[in-house]
């Protein structure tokens, strides 16, 4: 039995682990298999009639799997988790399982583009009503609840821009104002060895798994997180029936492996990210930095109270604009220009036309995304030979 109050990384390598019985092998082996045997057809009938424990089809449940989903679970602070084939894939098996017509939503306005998507241009079409305000905003969360409102969706930092909610705020107005709303956050830019919104008030974490959990840029997962009745129904409902976006083994596998590095991974990507923030925000040729660890981001000391680092995003804005910022990522030579994050490589990119794209014109500006702004996944490369790539980009502007 592992102690709960072991540390972060700790919890990564040995939480949830299962002895392997047959042959002692140190690393969760891969079951990849789709479904398993039953002894006898009333063993199949008693496992599909939740009476016996066992196995039975990979989209229900693997052995691989579940060690990844405990884990995870311990890593999170939550009872239970369900593992999934992206972040798309648990953030629409969890609001699926939240929502339905006549349901409301309020979310924030700046979100990861395919999020704002599924909410605005997915969900709506079921019948479901979707209010997007500022949630770093009390008074606006107040606001928007409503008798039908059935979640409250954020992430923090959000995507792009870096902007700071306050989770336990928003759980406190959400939960006084009716106990049943399930606040929902992405926790995928700050990951749990930073940030645990269910220990803040916050009822289910959504995370893409693609990103920090994995560390690797090699696979596309996602996992929701919370308590054990609400994940067994986002289990047999939400990613069953209506999503089918099932974590594969080999996948859950390699997501073990990068685990077990994560506390180090995450230390060096918030201690490069801080410098090359530190280096932007001194530049001549750049106009605006957005990172929670520099004391005039504007929600510097709620991210200071809530995360125990800053993470490794830092976005910017360069003086020229949308036009000189697509001269720097043409001018980049060893860091990548490319979406995604969380990866070892460093990675650039330009939201308005490449993650956040789903969003008009006149969205991206209601949500603070600036037509220029820059995001910058900062990787485990040496930090001297990141900030040497923005240098040489940035002395041709
Ligand atoms: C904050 C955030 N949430 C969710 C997603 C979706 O995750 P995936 O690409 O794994 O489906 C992303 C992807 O970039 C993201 O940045």
């Amino acid at each position: 039995m592992m102690n709960p109050n072991a540390g972060f990384g700790t919890k990564a390598i040995h939480a949830g682990n299962v002895k392997d019985q047959q042959y002692g092998a140190l690393t969760t082996p891969i079951y990849q298999t789709s479904t398993f045997v039953f002894d006898t057809c009333e063993q199949g009938g008693r496992r599909f009639a939740g009476e016996e424990g066992g196995h039975i089809y990979t989209r229900l449940g693997n052995p691989t799997t579940d060690v990844l989903e405990r884990k995870v679970a311990a890593l999170e602070c939550g009872e239970a988790c369900v593992a999934t084939a992206s972040g798309m894939g648990a953030i629409s098996s969890a609001l699926w399982t939240i929502a339905g017509a006549g349901k409301h939503i309020v979310a924030d306005a700046t979100l990861y583009g395919c999020t704002f998507a599924l909410l605005n241009h997915g969900m709506t079409r079921y019948g479901v009503e979707v209010d997007f305000i500022d949630t770093s905003d009390l008074g606006a969360v107040k606001a928007a609840l409503k008798e039908n409102t059935c979640c409250v969706y954020l992430e923090t930092p959000a995507n792009p821009n870096l902007k700071i909610t306050d989770i336990a705020a928003v759980a406190e107005i959400v939960h006084a104002y009716n106990p049943e709303i399930k606040v929902v956050c992405d926790n995928t830019f700050a990951s749990p060895a930073l940030q645990n919104p269910l220990k803040l008030g916050a009822d289910v974490v959504v995370h893409s798994a693609t990103k920090y959990l994995n560390g690797h840029g090699d696979v596309i997962a996602g996992f929701v997180v919370g308590d054990a009745a609400f994940c067994t129904q986002v289990r047999m409902f939400g990613l069953k029936d209506m999503t089918g976006a099932v974590m594969d083994p080999f996948c859950s596998f390699l997501i073990l492996r990068g685990l077990k590095t994560m506390e180090l991974r995450m230390a060096r990507h918030c201690e490069s990210a801080e410098k090359i923030a530190a280096y932007l925000d001194a530049h001549d040729k750049v106009e605006t930095v957005y990172y929670p660890g520099l004391a005039n981001h504007p929600g510097h000391d709620i991210a200071a109270r809530q995360m125990s680092g800053f993470g490794g995003m830092v976005s910017f804005e360069v003086k020229g604009g949308r036009a000189a910022g697509a001269k720097l990522l043409n001018s980049m030579k060893m860091i990548a220009v490319a979406v995604s994050l969380g990866d070892a490589e460093t990675l650039i990119e330009h939201p308005a036309s490449m993650t956040h794209s789903t969003y008009s014109e006149e969205e991206l500006a209601a949500s603070g995304i600036g037509a220029g702004l820059i995001r910058l996944s900062v990787g485990l490369e040496n930090v001297e030979d990141i900030i040497a790539d923005l240098e040489q980009g940035l002395a041709q502007l």
